[in-house]
């Protein structure tokens, strides 16, 4: 019997739904929200509204473009979170009265288990997807995690960041550029015409397998305070420099701890994910490592990096077979680890 799961995501502000059957992504649509832009961020409360507004529609056209009808749902796996609890309280609530409607569970699901298990989401049978143990290296716009991912609800912190997330480091440096918010993307496409060694910044010296990118962040600012004094036009002459060489310190930042962490596991597979693991510095920095140590690396298709209702229902699948379900009163959280 085959078994398809409807997953939903709303844990920000990207309102996603998809259709996974038997491990095989049928669709998955995203609907952003252009709302946020004039605020540099964002807005909590406009996120929740837009949910709202997103969420029928995006959950219809999910349905449609599977080729599916509402009846072929066995359950529905949404994000509980963490994340915005007004942009949860959508996700979820919609999740429970269309299981109700319909007759059919809820699986409720971490989006941090989510991002990790986005490598297990198939377009076709042959795609190949790790195999437990590996490591999975997870950086976005809120964490920076090295997780020994044991199997797809056992998962290990080894290190994480205790400040800022890379993706933190990319955007307020960014900011101080005068780059729109993201700025992570912007800093992508500057590098990739910029010289990575013009300029040196601060790197941490932290035990173990924690991050921290606050150091980086201020010796950025205070090479550009210094150098606007004697020409105030700097960012500008230099936009390109300085980005290529702040990407390359996040990536050395990152990839120290995620050797160590290699060899002390001693596992043979590398994943990573999350939004900072669309960065093409980055994918190219993981795969040339993997490559020289003799290792797979699983680099997720861009559409994967970001928040997305296809790694819900990937995650929600397994939970699913595990006959892991959740009660009709389960509430959302804002905060929670692996
Ligand atoms: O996982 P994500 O979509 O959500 C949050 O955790 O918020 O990650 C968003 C982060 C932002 O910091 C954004 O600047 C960063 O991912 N990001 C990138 C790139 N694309 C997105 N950072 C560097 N290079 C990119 N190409």
């Amino acid at each position: 019997m085959s078994i398809t799961i409807l997953g939903i995501e709303s844990s920000c502000d990207d309102t996603s739904a998809a259709i996974i059957r038997d491990g095989i992504l049928l669709s998955n649509v995203i609907a952003g929200q252009k709302v946020h832009e004039e605020y540099g961020g964002v807005v909590p409360e406009l996120a929740s509204r837009a949910h709202q507004q997103n969420i029928v529609p995006v959950v219809d056209t999910a349905i449609k473009r599977a080729g599916i009808t509402k009846h072929d749902i066995d359950a529905i796996a949404f994000t509980r979170g963490p994340g915005l609890l007004g942009s949860l309280l959508v996700g979820t609530s919609f999740a429970k009265g269309l299981a109700l409607g319909l007759n059919i569970p809820i699986v409720d699901v971490n989006h941090l288990h989510g991002h990790v298990l986005s490598h297990f989401i198939r377009r076709e049978e042959t795609d190949v997807v790790p195999e437990y143990p590996f490591i999975c290296l997870l950086i976005s716009g809120g964490n920076s995690q090295i997780i020994l991912v044991k199997s797809y609800n056992d998962m290990e912190v080894l290190g994480q960041t205790i400040d800022d997330a890379a993706g933190e480091a990319f955007d307020k440096c960014a900011k101080v550029m005068g780059l729109p918010y993201p700025g992570g993307p912007h800093i992508d496409r500057l590098a990739s015409e910029g010289d990575p060694l013009r300029f040196k910044f601060s790197k941490p010296h932290i035990p173990g397998f924690d991050y921290s990118f606050s150091g980086l962040k201020t010796s950025f600012l205070y090479t550009l305070r210094d150098a606007k004094k004697i020409d105030p036009d700097f960012v500008e002459h230099n936009k390109a420099d300085l980005a290529a060489s702040l990407q390359r310190t996040i990536i050395e930042i990152l990839l120290e701890k995620l050797r160590k962490a290699v060899d002390l596991t001693g596992v043979s597979q590398i994943a990573i994910g999350g939004g900072v693991s669309a960065n093409s510095g980055v994918r190219q920095a993981i795969a040339d490592y993997c490559s020289q140590r003799g290792l797979q690396a699983f680099i997720p298709e861009r559409l994967f990096t970001t928040d997305n209702a296809a790694m819900v229902a990937i995650a929600g699948y397994y939970k699913f077979l595990d006959n892991q379900f959740c009660d009709l009163d389960a509430t959302p959280y804002a905060r929670v680890s692996i």
